[in-house]
This record gives C-alpha cells, sequence and structure tokens, in this order.
C-alpha cells in the first residue's frame, strides 16, 4: 500500500513545549518542521526585508500581519522535501483566517496536537527559556541546563521572554484558540504538557503511530 506521509499541526500556548516536542518528532519522524517563529527569527536575523518587517512585531509579542505568515508557510509546505517526508507545522494556524487561508488551499493535517500547560508555569518557562543558535536547540537554565560551557557561554535569551511580553503572548492565544480548535474538532488531541518532556513525548510518539497505522487502513479501503 503505498503510504502517504504524515502531516502533523501542534498547537500550545507560548512555552507549552511545542519547540522541544518538534526536536523530539523530527528525530524519529524524519517529518520537515515548519515552524514559523522559526522562520520569522531567520528572517530577523539575516536582515531580509521580511525580517525587518516584521521585527517590531515579533519583539512586542504582537502577532505579525497573517499575509507575511501565510505566503511563508505555503511556500514551505509546497517544497519537494515536505510533499516527500512529511510535514510538522508548528505555530500555525494561530487566528481564524489563518485556519481559513489552509482550509482554502486544501491543506489539512491527519492530527491536530494541543498541548495543555498552567499558565503560572508557562511564564516561569519561558523566562527560563534560552537558545542555541548554532544549533537551535532549545534549552532553559533550570530545566534543561546547557551540556557544557561552552554551549552555556553562547546561549541567547529571545526578546519577547520577558514576563510582561509573554503574559501579552498568553492573552492574544487564548483569544484566538477556540476559533482554530472548531476547525480542527474532529482530528484534536489535547494533551497534558505539563510532565517530563520524554514522558509527553511518549504520548505524542503513540498518536503519530496510531495515525500513521489509521491511514495505512484507510488505504487499503480505498
Ligand atoms: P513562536 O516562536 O511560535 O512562539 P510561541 O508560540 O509563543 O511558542 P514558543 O516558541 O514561545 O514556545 P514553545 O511552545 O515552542 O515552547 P518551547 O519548546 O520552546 O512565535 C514567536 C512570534 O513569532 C510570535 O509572538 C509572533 O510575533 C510571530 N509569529 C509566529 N507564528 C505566527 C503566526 N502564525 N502568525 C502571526 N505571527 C506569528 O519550550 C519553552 C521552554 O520550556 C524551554 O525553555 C523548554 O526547555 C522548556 N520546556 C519545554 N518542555 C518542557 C517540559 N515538558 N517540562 C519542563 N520544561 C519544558
Amino acid at each position: 500500500v503505498a503510504r502517504e506521509p504524515l502531516k502533523v499541526m501542534i498547537s500550545g500556548a507560548p512555552a507549552s513545549g511545542k519547540g522541544t516536542q518538534c526536536e523530539l518528532i523530527v528525530q524519529k519522524f524524519g517529518l520537515v518542521h515548519v515552524s514559523t517563529g522559526d522562520l520569522l527569527r531567520a528572517e530577523v536575523s539575516s536582515g531580509t526585508e521580511i525580517g525587518n518587517k516584521t521585527k517590531e512585531f515579533m519583539n512586542a509579542g504582537q502577532l505579525v500581519p497573517d499575509e507575511i505568515v501565510t505566503a511563508m508557510v505555503t511556500s514551505r509546505l509546497s517544497r519537494q522535501d515536505a510533499k516527500e517526508k512529511g510535514w510538522l507545522l508548528d505555530g500555525y494556524p494561530r487566528t481564524s483566517s489563518q485556519a481559513e487561508s489552509l482550509e482554502r488551499l486544501n491543506i489539512r493535517p491527519y492530527i491536530y496536537i494541543v498541548l495543555e500547560v498552567p499558565d503560572e508555569i508557562l511564564i516561569d518557562r519561558c523566562v527560563g527559556r534560552r537558545l542555541d543558535p548554532v544549533t537551535g536547540k532549545i534549552y532553559h537554565i533550570k530545566n534543561f541546563p546547557p551540556e557544557t560551557e561552552e554551549i552555556k557561554a553562547r546561549l541567547i535569551t529571545r526578546p519577547d521572554d520577558t514576563e510582561e511580553k509573554v503574559k501579552f503572548r498568553l492573552k492574544t492565544y487564548k483569544q484566538n484558540a477556540e476559533a482554530i480548535s472548531s476547525t480542527y474538532m474532529d482530528i484534536m488531541k489535547k494533551l497534558d504538557g505539563n510532565r517530563q518532556k520524554d514522558i509527553v513525548f511518549e504520548e505524542v510518539s503513540s498518536l503519530l503511530v496510531q495515525t500513521e497505522e489509521s491511514k495505512v487502513e484507510m488505504a487499503k479501503l480505498e
């Protein structure tokens, strides 16, 4: 039976662990990780036209205008590697109009994973987060400290990770969450993201395996 690659969407509040789980998903399932936050941060650090247009929104913790992000996502998903290996969309859609854009283009995941974490924990996770600009790996000063002094010395803090900006980002997330989940209600899986990352990943992984298996079954019936 021909296997169509997996298409996965992962959602959740700021610092719910999307990026962390995506690192693990990519390692095991080989999907192409499309993170709008990472793509935008790369544009900002290379000083491109998109980067210059979006920098202020991002640094303030505000959403970047829909049309910029939508163009970026659709062009990335249409590349050959995403078609062949499957994709893992992280941080998009974030508004109902972004979800509608995907529906219009007939771009639909097989599964929509939502990571749930209490507010007070999210704030602590953001404030303690550090990124390695060389490997792109995500650390936390308490939860996941860097492995070596060399890595520690080069870690950076995101400008939108202050307590005040995190609260604003969280408010924006909550305002939009319901409208987006209503689009994916039939394929939505809510997970408790307030557990150790490996435990969360075990559940994510078994959901993805199940999704793959049910796709094969469907293909046999067709
Ligand atoms: P984006 O980068 O997507 O930010 P976000 O949604 O706020 O999510 P985060 O990256 O903050 O968190 P995460 O869930 O990936 O958590 P992580 O794994 O790092 O977007 C940034 C900005 O870009 C937006 O504000 C906006 O301006 C713009 N943008 C992006 N997409 C857009 C769109 N579609 N439309 C418009 N604008 C858009 O984990 C967080 C911390 O917790 C880390 O330190 C980690 O080590 C730790 N941690 C993770 N898991 C665990 C665990 N299980 N236990 C303990 N600690 C953990």
